[in-house]
């Protein structure tokens, strides 16, 4: 697997980002509208608008300005950014390399991957043609309208005086700007939906495998905005908030594949890409008994629970009184995985509970205490034993990260607390088949009186 090269470049994006002042200053704020609609929002693929393509958005006067327009609240300047840096406008042309045909050469597709609809439903803005307006090209790629919604209503109104959000909502904008619909967005094409997946099959042929954070990827998305408060303020950077919901919806969103029938099942076996990648991808010489540690015995395939594990974390501090309820569910699904028992009732269970627990996050205010409580928490899981697998510790450090960052942006920990530490993490999860849990657990502790210390000053 390729797990070197990405994780080794996704560090150097991430220290980038991390670590530059200036950086920061573009990357600081966002405005959390209130959750408007208790029902999930019509994605953009599967709005019933036309999307009117990049080049209607593009013009010198709209958003295609070669320079950022400093007296505006919109930068004018996006197309340059996403045309330029930002991988979503190469993810079409991504289909005609070798790779690529490689893969659908392997799965016998018996088209070409840019006329496949099992690439093109995520490498573009794959909408059927009775929606696509006289500009639309699907060469575009993962276009302006891929995550703003088809333009088609609100192409026109949303530069009228007066132009009303909420209007342009009504008339199929996106509402990108919200956590909870934002995350809803990303995931699904960065894990998937009942309707697009990458499956194991996919994987098997070649497909990278998948993993995302919200916090992470909106920050080493290339910025072409800067969003403001409702009085035009800078905020800061609310990463935490966007690490905590981005993790609730993607377990949300696993478990919502595991209970589904098309999905959830690959011929005799469960769909693979649900479990951990590493249970099964390993040298039969390397024991790490993870499943004895987890409670369902020896040689157990396992869900992948590596945002299950962030989750309780955060139920902790946001819903106290609920949070052990919720461990014991978790509990209780990777037993019947083990077990071979009907599993449904607790992933239902178990999403009826992260479905609750969403707007509570919303509404929630993390403290100083909570912040620091649920840095030495995913800390302390490390150092239990929790991260025996791979994708649990790259998680973990995601997290951290995220915490860390806005702690020390605030003021609550010195800049290098926390950051030294990131980095040997980083770099222990360079290549996923060296990974050792025992390398980790020492940066973990190290990390953990260093922040101990931190905080006595
Ligand atoms: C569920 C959505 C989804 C589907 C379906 C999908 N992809 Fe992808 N693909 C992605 C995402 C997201 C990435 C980027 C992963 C990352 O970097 O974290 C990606 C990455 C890739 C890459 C690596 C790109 C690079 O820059 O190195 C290739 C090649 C690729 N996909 C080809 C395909 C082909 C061919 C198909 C169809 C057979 C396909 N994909 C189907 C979402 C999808
Ligand atoms: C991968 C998803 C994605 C793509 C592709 C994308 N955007 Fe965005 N865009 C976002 C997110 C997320 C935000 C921040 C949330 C918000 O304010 O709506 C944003 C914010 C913006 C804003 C600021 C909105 C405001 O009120 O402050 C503008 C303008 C914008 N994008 C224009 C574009 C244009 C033009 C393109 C294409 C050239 C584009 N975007 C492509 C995800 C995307
Ligand atoms: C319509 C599908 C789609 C949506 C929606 C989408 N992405 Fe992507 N994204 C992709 C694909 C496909 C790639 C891989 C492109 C490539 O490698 O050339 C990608 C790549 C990326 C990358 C580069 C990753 C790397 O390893 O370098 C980042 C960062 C990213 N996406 C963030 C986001 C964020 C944040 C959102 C939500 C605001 C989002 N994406 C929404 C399909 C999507
Ligand atoms: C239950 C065990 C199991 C799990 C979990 C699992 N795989 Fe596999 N994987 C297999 C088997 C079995 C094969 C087929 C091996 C063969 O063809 O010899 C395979 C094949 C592959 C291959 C192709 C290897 C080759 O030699 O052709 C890749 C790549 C791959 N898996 C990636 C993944 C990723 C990524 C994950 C996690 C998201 C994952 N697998 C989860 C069992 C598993």
């Amino acid at each position: 697997m390729d797990g070197a090269h990405r994780a080794g470049e996704r560090e150097k994006m991430m220290m980038m980002f991390r670590m530059s002042p200036a950086l920061s200053v573009i990357l600081t704020v966002i405005v959390l509208l209130p959750v408007v609609s208790a029902a999930a929002p019509v994605l953009p693929q599967d709005s019933l608008h036309k999307s009117m393509g990049v080049a209607t958005c593009a013009s010198s006067l709209c958003h295609g300005a070669i320079e950022k327009w400093t007296n505006s609240r919109v930068l004018q300047n996006e197309f340059i950014t996403w045309s330029r840096r930002d991988k979503h406008a190469r993810a079409y042309s991504v289909l005609l390399n070798d790779r690529s045909k490689e893969i659908v050469r392997k799965l016998g597709l018996g088209e070409p991957a840019h006329r496949a609809d099992l690439c093109l439903d995520c490498h573009a803005h794959n909408v059927p043609p009775a929606k696509r307006g006289e500009q639309f090209v699907m060469s575009d790629g993962v276009s302006c309208e891929a995550c703003h919604g088809p333009a088609g209503r609100w192409l026109q109104s949303h530069v009228e005086r007066g132009a009303r959000h909420q209007d342009n909502l009504t008339n199929g904008l996106y509402p990108a700007s919200d956590y909870e619909a934002r995350a809803r967005l990303c995931l699904s094409c960065h894990f998937g939906t009942k309707r697009k997946f990458v499956t194991h099959r996919l994987m098997a042929a070649g497909h990278p495998r998948m993993s995302f954070e919200l916090d992470t990827f909106t920050q080493i998305q290339p910025p072409h905005f800067q969003a403001r408060s409702a009085k035009g303020d800078l905020q800061l950077w609310d990463g935490v908030k966007i690490w905590a919901i981005g993790q609730a919806i993607a377990a949300h969103e696993l478990l919502e594949i595991l209970n589904d029938p098309a999905r959830g099942r690959n011929g005799l076996f469960p769909e693979l890409v649900l479990f951990d990648c590493h249970a099964c991808h390993r040298p039969m010489s390397d024991l790490r008994n993870a499943g004895v540690r987890l409670g369902v015995g020896p040689g157990v395939v396992r869900l992948n629970d590596a945002s299950l594990l962030m989750v309780q974390q955060i139920a902790r501090r946001v819903d106290s009184a609920g949070s052990a309820r919720f461990a014991q569910e978790v509990e209780s699904l990777h037993r019947a995985i083990a077990a071979g028992d009907n599993a449904l009732v607790h992933a239902r269970a178990v999403q009826e509970y992260l479905a609750r627990l969403v707007p509570g996050i919303s509404a929630y205010r993390f403290s100083e205490n909570d912040l620091k409580g649920m840095l030495l928490g995913l800390i302390d899981d490390g150092l239990s034993g929790q991260y025996g697998d791979y994708q649990g510790a790259e998680q973990a450090v995601m997290a951290l990260q995220a915490i860390g960052d806005f702690m020390a942006r605030r003021g609550f920990v010195g800049a290098t607390t926390i950051s030294p530490g990131i980095r040997k993490l980083l770099s222990l999860l360079k290549d996923d088949e060296k990974y050792s849990s025992a390398a980790f657990a020492t940066v973990l502790s190290d990390l953990r009186s260093s922040i101990n210390k931190g905080a006595n000053r």
